[in-house]
């Protein structure tokens, strides 16, 4: 054995406990540890998980499930419609270990950064928003998902109704519930959210927030239209209320698209915007490294929830950010994804299109990694998952997308945590086996394939 897997091996029996190493006299033998303790009564936890809360006006629930639906893997063999993130084939692996690796060796790499985070950062994020967006208006924050529950946890007190796009992203949804906010749902269309039902629901509820994603929206796909980019910055206004804009995937733009609208912060002299954008979507769910950006008095709220709740980004994460994104690698890696994300697009609508035309697919986006079906009146969403599930391939239901009753079934069909386009093809089959498997159905179609 070479002198690597050796000291490998060493590693890992060490890690597990098995031997102790001495530097200059060897590896031994660990002594073995005792018994675990007899299991205790856990059950005094049931009452005292339940006690608090009674005086809260909007009770605080914690559900992870709308979050792990597209963070799990799936079981062996199964096909990842269901999947939030790029495919590690897609994902920019080297460039990523290179970048870390430089990261680490940095002056200072190890050392406690800025709590605001490292000012070339901010810097860098600042230029990639632009208008009149500064340094001093980002913070870098862990993530989106982490970025989010800070600016709703600043913005809105326990108790607070917060407006939502409906349908819209569930983790946001848990992020509000598990904070005692109230969400209230306003309805997207192809052109983003309805401006003249947003005006409704501030005035109804009185709410001081609205959460949206006016690009790529998940899981629509919409964009917010030209004509109410404004109008809805003026109904917040109006309302003194922020919108907290999470801009997810401005880096997953396809190929075929048009020039994208800048961020809505970007027009936003008043500092009614509170931004978020993260990197993890365009590099790997582990590269966990965002901003949190507003302008105004706001900030220093959002700067002191984010120093209390987790401090900082890891320093070394940060410098291998500004390593990734300032190498050639980077540029080369958004184009590759931006052509592979379109030509998965076009697998999934032609393979839909042709096996599975029964749910309409009213908008196919030029950004984003996924696509939304409706489903024929009278679909069982459950059932559709469970007999997708049953034969091989893992589909999202739409309901946790609904803060409240949704108006019909749908699905959320991924195409980038796939390994390629002949998955996506598979996949939708798959999906074709299951819809003809539904109580109800005449049967197996003509061309419809079940998997061995
Ligand atoms: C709309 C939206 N916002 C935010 C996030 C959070 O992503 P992350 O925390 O990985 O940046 C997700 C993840 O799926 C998302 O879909």
């Amino acid at each position: 054995m070479s002198p690597v897997t050796v000291s490998r091996a060493l590693a890992q029996l060490a890690a597990e406990g098995l031997v102790v190493t001495r530097p200059g006299a060897g590896a031994f033998r660990a002594q073995p540890r005792p018994q675990a303790a007899a299991a205790g009564d856990t059950s005094w936890q049931e009452v005292a998980l339940s006690a608090d809360g009674a005086a809260d006006v909007v009770p605080r629930s914690v559900d992870a499930s709308g979050v792990l639906v597209s963070l799990a893997a799936p079981p062996p063999g199964v096909i990842e419609f269901n999947g939030g993130y790029l495919h590690p084939c897609l994902q920019p692996e080297r460039a990523m270990a290179a970048a870390l690796s430089r990261a680490g060796r940095r002056p200072g790499a190890w050392g406690r950064p800025p709590m605001e985070g490292l000012p070339e950062l901010r810097e860098w994020f600042a230029r990639q928003i632009g208008g009149p967006v500064t340094a001093a208006g980002v913070l870098v924050t862990s993530g989106g998902q982490s970025a989010l529950t800070t600016a709703l946890r600043a913005l809105a007190p326990p108790g607070a109704p917060v407006l939502v796009e409906s349908p819209t992203y569930p983790g946001m949804l848990a992020i509000a519930r598990a904070a005692g906010l109230r969400p209230v749902p306003v309805p997207v269309d192809a052109d983003g959210v309805r401006p003249a039902l947003l005006a409704d629901a501030f005035k109804a509820t009185g709410a001081r927030v609205l959460v949206c994603q006016p690009l790529f929206q998940n899981p629509t796909g919409a964009v917010l239209a030209p004509e109410r980019r404004g109008e809805v910055l003026r109904i917040a206004r109006e309302a003194g209320a922020f919108v907290v804009e999470d801009d997810f995937v401005r880096r997953l733009v396809h190929e075929d698209a048009g020039p994208l609208p800048r961020p809505l912060a970007a027009d936003d002299p008043d500092g009614v915007v509170v931004h978020v954008c993260s990197l993890t979507k365009a590099t790997s769910p582990s590269f966990r490294v965002s901003a949190l950006v507003a302008h105004g008095p706001v900030l220093e709220r959002l700067r002191a929830i984010q120093v209390v709740d987790t401090f900082f980004v890891p320093r070394p994460l940060q410098e291998a950010t500004l390593e990734l994104v300032g190498s050639p690698a980077w540029p080369r890696h958004l184009r590759a994804v931006s052509a592979a994300l379109r030509s998965r697009r076009e697998a999934m609508t032609a393979a839909l299109r042709l096996h599975l035309p029964e749910p309409a697919l009213p908008h196919v986006p030029s950004g984003g990694y996924h696509l939304w079906l409706r489903l024929p009146d009278g679909t069982s969403e459950s059932a559709l998952t469970a007999a997708a599930l049953r034969a091989g391939v893992a589909v999202t239901p739409g309901r946790p997308y609904f803060s409240a009753e949704p108006p019909a079934g749908h699905l959320r069909l991924s195409f980038a945590a796939v390994a390629g386009t002949g998955e996506i093809e598979e996949g939708v089959r798959r999906l074709r086996t299951a819809f003809d498997d539904l109580p109800g159905r005449p049967g197996q179609r003509a061309g419809a394939h079940r998997p061995g």
